[in-house]
């Protein structure tokens, strides 16, 4: 049995660097609800599931209730916005290598992205075989001027949330996003920039062979879904529907691991849903230790 007085950051075997970024994040520490089971229905009322991290011990069940943005807090739920089924099996670049893969994406030109574009971000990190892929949605001002992506204020909390996970960008995990060019004034990605660029990603996760692939945002969401097979009512959910359960992305070697969350640009306007962020990436470190 629990003990409901056990104080909330007990049995969290967290260093003090991951305490330091779960506290630069927002994030206070609170004993989980029961986990959802891992193959959940995607129709399943969307709940804050938390497991154990992977590089964490597991903490005791919950038997305290998880401390809650009072409604008055909440934002107002996002419009719904959907994007396109993205193709799937196209096989056009199926015969592409990683070096080859990155020649192909920095020279394409094949949406009118390109044209305003100062560099193509295709991503950045471990291309050995990561742990983790981490999905945004398209690079903003700086990702563009740079050709990294996740490097302005969303990328610095990214960075916070990687670390509190007990990584680091480039160790262990690779970032990128689903489209690879700035769209102008970073407005949404239209629905033929993404199934330009969907390939490119699949592609992405075919070489990289990532244990776990982490999407962040609706429109990243989305676009993995659909490479996953999802279906359209399914992953045009809103992303609070999405978040808290494991989809399975097929591959070649068997299949991968999906956990949605909120993107670091909504966290930073919306900060009282690091909490579930949290729980998400939770949600995911578990999926590491389990079998495919
Ligand atoms: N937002 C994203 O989704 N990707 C980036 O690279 C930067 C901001």
């Amino acid at each position: 049995m629990s003990d409901t007085t056990t104080p909330l950051t007990q049995g969290l075997q967290l260093d003090e660097r991951q305490r330091a970024m779960l506290a630069e994040m927002g994030v206070r520490l609170w004993w989980p609800e029961p986990e959802v089971p891992a193959e959940v229905k995607a129709d399943a009322p969307a709940r804050p599931a938390v497991a154990a991290p992977a590089r964490a011990a597991a903490p005791a069940p919950a038997t305290a209730p998880l401390p809650r943005a009072a409604p008055s807090e909440r934002p107002a739920p996002p419009a719904p916005r959907t994007v396109p089924v993205v193709p799937l099996g196209d096989g056009a670049l199926t015969d592409l290598d990683w070096p080859a893969l990155q020649d192909h994406m920095k020279a394409c030109t094949a949406c009118p992205l390109s044209q305003g574009r100062c560099n193509v971000v295709p991503g950045v990190g471990d291309a050995q075989r990561p742990d983790w892929l981490v999905v945004g949605e398209a690079p903003g001002e700086q990702e563009d001027r740079q050709g990294e992506p996740f490097v302005g204020a969303a990328g610095q909390l990214l960075d916070k949330m990687l670390l509190a996970m007990g990584l680091a960008r480039g160790e262990r995990v690779y970032i990128t996003n689903v489209i690879k060019c700035r769209p102008p004034h970073n407005r949404n990605p239209e629905p033929a920039e993404v199934a330009q660029c969907a390939p490119f990603l699949q592609r992405q996760i075919e070489l990289l062979q990532p244990r776990i692939v982490l999407a962040v945002g609706r429109f990243a969401a989305q676009s993995v879904l659909a490479l996953a097979g999802v279906d359209e009512a399914t992953r045009g959910q809103p992303l609070g529907k999405l978040r808290g359960q494991v989809f399975r992305l097929p591959t070649a070697q068997g299949s991968v691991p999906v956990v949605v969350s909120y993107h670091p640009a909504y966290l930073l306007r919306s900060p009282a849903e690091k909490g579930k962020a949290w729980a998400d990436l939770c949600l995911a470190m578990a999926q590491l230790d389990r079998p495919a």
